[in-house]
């Protein structure tokens, strides 16, 4: 299990030479409709990548010759069965682990480490309980030394997150969905060129859980960065990404790989979204009557 001090450090504590665009200036590309993003996403590109583990002294395949190019601003949503890989190579892409085979890019500059252009939210928000949310979110300019010329930005991401009246709230004093909104701002806060998001909302009641994916994908429309989403839930992904990614069973490997061709905002009822529902339950290998 990642301590909560080592995953803030990774995510983002090492400041190489940024291989993104997210130090560079406003972005002039617009890789989704109705975006107005304040910087460029960064495009990803995942070349053959393999991974393995040591289990028990044998050796566990995980990913199988990953092969992805991902456009800056895309939304990506990551489906597969329990265990196949798919937090795995989210890690690589955070840089968290190299790849045991193959290589991954940012913005066409490998990936070799963990740097603040990539953050990554979890499942849980893992806030530090003695800090308010404010201090919650000041993380990331804090440990770049940054924080005295971005207190306003601080404020901004908690108003963008709609946590205005309780930035000088405790982690306790919050529900489970206010928590993982604070958990997003503290993410956005560094004005990440790659979102990374392993089932953010996985922990939240069914209400919570649909209003969150909407402020996701208005934040992704606002801010325009690349978002790569892991989630169990195929209405979810189909809702939020323009793409989505099947991956089979452990090691995984590219089973499918679609848009997602509807314009935002989205109708949960859209006709379409059914049609690709069957389309990903029978790729995932569940009866196509559902
Ligand atoms: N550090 C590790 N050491 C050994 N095996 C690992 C390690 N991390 C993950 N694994 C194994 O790799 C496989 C893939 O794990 P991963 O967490 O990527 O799956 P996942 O697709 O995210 O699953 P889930 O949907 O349940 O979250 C699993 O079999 C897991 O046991
Ligand atoms: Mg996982």
């Amino acid at each position: 299990m990642v301590g909560l001090a080592q995953r803030i450090d990774t995510a983002q504590g090492s400041f190489e030479p940024s291989p993104g665009s997210s130090a560079t200036g406003p972005a002039s590309r617009s890789g989704h409709p109705g975006a107005s993003p304040q910087r460029a996403g960064a495009s990803l590109d995942i070349q053959q990548v393999s991974h393995a583990f040591d289990l028990d002294g044998s050796t566990l395949p995980v990913l199988d010759q990953v092969d992805l190019h991902i456009e800056p601003g895309e939304f990506v949503a990551l489906l597969g069965p329990s265990g196949c890989g798919k937090s795995t190579l989210l890690r690589l892409i955070a840089g968290l682990e190299p790849p045991s085979e193959g290589a991954l890019q940012e913005n066409g500059q490998p990936i070799t480490g963990p740097h603040p252009s990539r953050v990554v939210v979890f499942q849980d928000p893992t806030l530090f309980p003695w800090r308010t949310v404010w201090r919650n979110v000041a993380l990331g300019p804090e440990a770049q030394g940054t924080l005295k010329q971005q207190r306003q930005r601080v404020d901004q991401t908690i108003d963008r997150v709609g946590l205005s009246q309780f930035s000088k709230a405790f982690p306790h004093q919050l529900s489970g969905g206010m928590a993982q909104r604070v958990s997003l701002a503290r993410a956005l806060v560094n004005d990440p060129a790659v979102l990374i998001l392993d089932e953010p909302l996985g922990k939240l009641d069914s209400l919570t859980r649909l209003t969150m994916q909407s402020e996701i994908v208005s934040l992704w429309r606002n801010q325009g960065f690349t978002a790569v989403l892991v989630t169990h839930d195929v209405e979810e992904a189909l809702f939020m990404a323009t793409r989505v990614i099947v991956f089979s069973e452990r090691p995984a490997r590219i089973k499918a790989d679609f848009k997602v061709d509807l314009p935002y905002p989205r109708h949960r009822g859209d006709p379409r979204l059914a049609e690709l529902r069957h389309q990903s339950l029978s790729l995932l290998g569940l009866d196509a009557s559902w």
